[in-house]
């Protein structure tokens, strides 16, 4: 058996080069790509004060051929312009948006890894006017910056089966914001998680408040049984991820029936004894959860294992990604 060379940790490192443009008067002025580096912001900027930010993920791919292909890039920027849009900040200009990514991929091609690795995309709004009394006025000046890092596994186990811990009493977002990637919603779930952490050995927190189910602090949720597959309909209180969007469709395509609505807790146990469970994301692809936690009790997900129905998918989906089988959607752009 060969070892597995040792990876750095899911976005610890920075690609050499990163662009970034300025919002002021009433316009975003040109970008500029340049190397790595830190930044400087007035102490009173708007972000470190009112949280004034958003974000994206996403993932370009090296193929066998070495040519390099971003997956679903204009999804993530329409998800970042309505982030935006809710939290009252400039929007990027969907199309300079996209050159920036194009343009930070070129200069850093070399850096995209061989597959299964890829060159995760990071780009980041955040309000700099500065003003310490704006804590009801939304900033006239912004930065947009594009950075990139090449990944591996995000969770350190790979395919290991997860411990997931149900919360029926925390909340992970204001039930308006869920839909915005915003750094607030992060830090609003690190209390539960690390609680969850240390008290159950659990891997993440499924949130499901008033007993409906959710999605964890950083994935969507999904069920499935005998060529099924359930995740909650979408709404404002959680985020409309690409990769459940990108799920639903394979499903379909694949044969399996796709379902969103609303199910509470005990409905999902009832599933869980005898399906399977994923929590999907960019960052996860799709990753099977084994064991479920409800009020200091451990439910086992089917066999306790990453289950069939979610391997097939799961190598479904990156199989399109990287290239190895067609891409009858039209998710992939070279660049
Ligand atoms: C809270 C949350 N939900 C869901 C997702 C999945 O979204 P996507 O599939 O677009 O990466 C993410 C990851 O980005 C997330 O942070």
């Amino acid at each position: 058996m060969t070892s597995q060379p040792q990876r750095p940790a899911f976005g610890s490192v920075l690609a050499s080069h990163m662009a970034v443009a300025h919002y002021q008067s009433g316009a975003w002025g040109a970008f500029e790509l340049k190397p790595t580096a830190s930044i400087e912001i007035s102490p009173a900027a708007h972000v470190l004060h009112y949280a004034s930010t958003c974000f994206e993920g996403f993932k370009a791919f090296r193929r066998a051929d070495g040519k390099v292909h971003v997956f679903r890039m204009d999804k993530h920027i329409q998800r970042m312009r309505q982030s935006a849009h809710r939290l009252a900040l400039p929007e990027p200009d969907a199309a300079q948006l996209a050159e920036m990514v194009r343009v930070v991929i070129d200069r850093c091609r070399e850096a995209v890894p061989e597959a299964p690795g890829a060159l995760y995309l990071r780009p980041l709004l955040f309000g700099t006017t500065p003003n310490i009394g704006a804590a009801a006025t939304p900033p006239n000046e912004a930065t947009l910056m594009v950075l990139a890092s090449p990944v591996w596994d995000y969770f350190t186990g790979g395919l290991k089966p997860l411990r997931i811990l149900i919360d029926d009493e925390n909340v992970r977002s204001p039930a308006h914001l869920g839909m915005v990637k915003t750094g607030g919603n992060y830090a609003s779930a690190m209390g539960p998680t690390l609680a969850a952490r240390s008290k159950f050995q659990a891997d993440q927190v499924l949130f499901c408040p008033g007993g409906v189910v959710q999605e964890t602090g950083a994935a969507n949720f999904l069920l499935f049984r005998e060529g099924h597959m359930l995740t909650r309909s979408l709404d404002s209180s959680f985020l409309h991820g690409v990769t459940r969007d990108s799920l639903l469709t394979l499903a379909d395509d694949l044969g399996f029936r796709p379902e969103e609505r609303e199910f509470d807790v005990a409905e999902m146990l009832e599933w869980a004894k005898n399906g399977e469970a994923a929590l999907s994301g960019t960052a996860a692809v799709l990753a099977g959860v084994g064991t479920l936690i409800h009020r200091g009790q451990e439910f086992r997900v089917g066999s306790g294992q990453v289950g069939p129905l979610t391997q097939k998918l799961r190598a479904h989906l990156v199989a399109i990604q990287q290239g190895q089988i067609e891409d009858r959607h039209g998710w992939l752009q070279p660049v």
